[in-house]
């Protein structure tokens, strides 16, 4: 049934159609190309072009998000990035499914109580806006190692166009010139930060051609010298020089001692498909397996989309994967993690057992958590080719430009990472995620991450590939495009553009953006006794997306954020 699915209305044409959709519930455009070479979409159009030049120019969908990568460190700085850190999952033209992590560390000179003060209490900012909340960035060597292993251009090839856009400069897209207005205090606080993202003190306008110097000389450096040419010399001397001006902690050893790690993706299977993953230190690859599991048993198609049984189904799943995260999840080379245990069919059935179709469970209290207040930047993109590779990459600072903190001389900013660890069992981090031993705070440990970039295949070959940012929610907004596409039967561009709706445990409130629920549903889920369904304050995640269809591929930027997809 499945494959009749994916093989029908397929008269595609070979040039890129790029359709123009206006929704009343967005603020932007969402782009929607076809073509049957390659396919890109991310949350930057600029970013999408290089991937599709790359392509078009005889590299893969592999040299394409490696380049993709960096490109977004200048295209989109508050979540691409050379200063945090990411996940790929690779789906290879050999047919092998790979997961790469290249997740911030934290430093070796890191301590469990490290964000507490002597009566043991939080101290309110320290993981989020000081050179204390930065882990050791991941994704130069990340990306660099993806390249090595699996892409076919060479390291100056795919760095060429990050560096050109990072010295000639570009219009700044208004977007961009919105956020660098609305931050501007915080990057006041510190000369290289305001040197970037100011013009002499004053604020950019939109379409003011936008130069990045010194971040284009730390790109020549990786062009030239590989990850030597950012994790030893004149970069890391200036990463360590930033360190001392604010009480951090990288060394010259956590640095020169990143590793990025290959690790076995999470696969699961969702009706006829294979779902892949990432394993932690992600929680995404398990989360969405686990609501997957506990899913399947019931009819989800097209007749059950924005029901509010649906609903109520969704977010009981959510409920009961999220508790489990707050306990269970954390890096696997400090913890153990029950992997497979969360992962298996039978765990979910159990664990589902008490659902109940009438009425929601309680989630205890509604607790300890909290909605963010910070505003939220992680970015995913999605880049497919006819080969056979397709790349899912989700990478971040952790929340908008991270700790704000360029490193001077160096041009790019650092990530406010160790805030995703518990910094203190039963305090919530920023997005209102609850932890506990597992994701304690210990040195060179990765602290655990929602980031869900995910591939799915049917038959062995990649059909869909998909993520989102969002914090907390990048799960449910990786589940919700899931459902949407494989079992509502929705085109991409709907299954990506349709409202979402969010539970995570704690808070036990479903948030909801405009759309997703209307009053009958609101009030039928209220007598299944939900309490909390409130508006979400936030537009709930950006999914850029790609699908292959027989004979091409359909990419897809979330109407939700100016991104651009793309295709040849
Ligand atoms: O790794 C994580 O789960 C978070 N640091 C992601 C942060 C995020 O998605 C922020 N914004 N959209």
């Amino acid at each position: 049934m499945f494959k009749n699915l994916f093989s029908i209305g397929q008269n595609f044409k070979s040039y890129t159609l790029v359709l123009i959709i206006c929704l009343p519930a967005v603020t932007w455009a969402q782009t929607v190309a076809e073509g049957k070479q390659g396919a890109v979409a991310s949350r930057s159009m600029l970013a999408s072009q290089v991937g599709l030049d790359i392509m078009k120019n005889g590299g893969s969908a592999v040299d394409a998000a490696v380049a993709v990568g960096f490109a977004l460190a200048v295209t989109y700085p508050s979540a691409g990035n050379l200063g945090g850190g990411g996940f790929m999952m690779l789906h290879t033209e050999s047919g092998e499914v790979l997961a790469l992590d290249f997740r911030e560390t934290a430093p070796g000179l890191a301590s469990k109580n490290m964000f507490l003060d002597d009566a043991g209490s939080v101290v309110k900012g320290l993981s989020i806006e000081t050179h204390l909340a930065a882990g050791v960035p991941g994704s130069v060597a990340g990306l660099l190692d993806a390249l090595e292993k699996h892409g076919t251009l060479s390291r100056q090839q795919v760095l060429a166009p990050a560096i050109k856009l990072a010295e000639e400069g570009f219009p700044l897209p208004s977007d961009i010139a919105e956020q660098f207005s609305k931050h501007q205090k915080e990057f006041q606080k510190h000369p290289a930060s305001a040197r970037s993202f100011m013009n002499q003190n004053k604020t950019y306008q939109a379409g003011e051609i936008w130069k990045q110097a010194d971040l284009a000389n730390t790109l020549k450096l990786i062009a030239q010298h590989g990850r030597d040419g950012f994790y030893k010399g004149k970069v890391a001397e200036l990463i360590v020089a930033e360190m001392g001006r604010g009480n951090g902690r990288i060394s010259h050893k956590d640095l020169s001692g990143y590793e990025p790690v290959w690790r076995e993706p999470i696969r699961g299977t969702y009706r006829s498909f294979d779902i892949w993953g990432m394993p932690p230190p992600s929680s995404g690859g398990i989360l969405v397996q686990q609501m997957l599991n506990m899913l399947e048993p019931y009819t989800l198609d097209k007749s059950r989309r924005n029901r509010e049984e649906t609903i109520h189904l969704m977010v009981e799943a959510e409920r009961r994967a999220y508790a489990d995260r707050a306990e269970y999840l954390g890096d696997p080379d400090h913890y153990p993690v029950p992997v497979k245990k969360l992962q298996d069919k039978a765990y979910a059935k159990q664990r589902f057992s008490d659902f109940n179709a009438q009425y929601a469970s309680d989630s205890e209290a509604i607790g300890p958590g909290k909605w963010p207040e910070e505003s939220r930047e992680t970015t995913h993109y999605s880049v497919m080719d006819a080969k056979g590779n397709a790349v899912s990459v989700t990478t971040t600072l952790n929340t908008a430009y991270g700790n704000k903190i360029v490193v001077a001389g160096a041009g790019f900013l650092l990530n406010n990472e160790m805030d995703d660890f518990s910094i203190k069992p039963g305090v919530a981090n920023t997005y209102g995620l609850l932890g506990n031993e597992a994701n304690a705070i210990a040195p060179n440990k990765r602290m655990l991450s929602s980031m869900s970039p995910t591939i799915v295949t049917l038959d062995d070959k990649p059909l869909l590939v998909t993520g989102s940012p969002g914090g907390s929610t990048i799960i449910t907004t990786t589940l919700q495009v899931l459902v949407n596409v494989l079992d509502h039967q929705m085109t991409l561009a709907s299954a990506v553009k349709s409202p979402r709706f969010h539970h995570q445990w704690k808070p036990n409130k479903i948030f909801y953006e405009p759309g997703a629920l209307n009053e009958t549903e609101i009030s039928a889920l209220k007598n299944k006794k939900h309490v909390g369904i409130v508006p979400s304050p936030w537009k709930i995640g950006d999914a850029n997306s790609v699908i292959r269809r027989n004979r091409g591929f359909i990419s897809v930027s979330d109407p939700r954020n100016m991104g651009g997809a793309l295709a040849y």
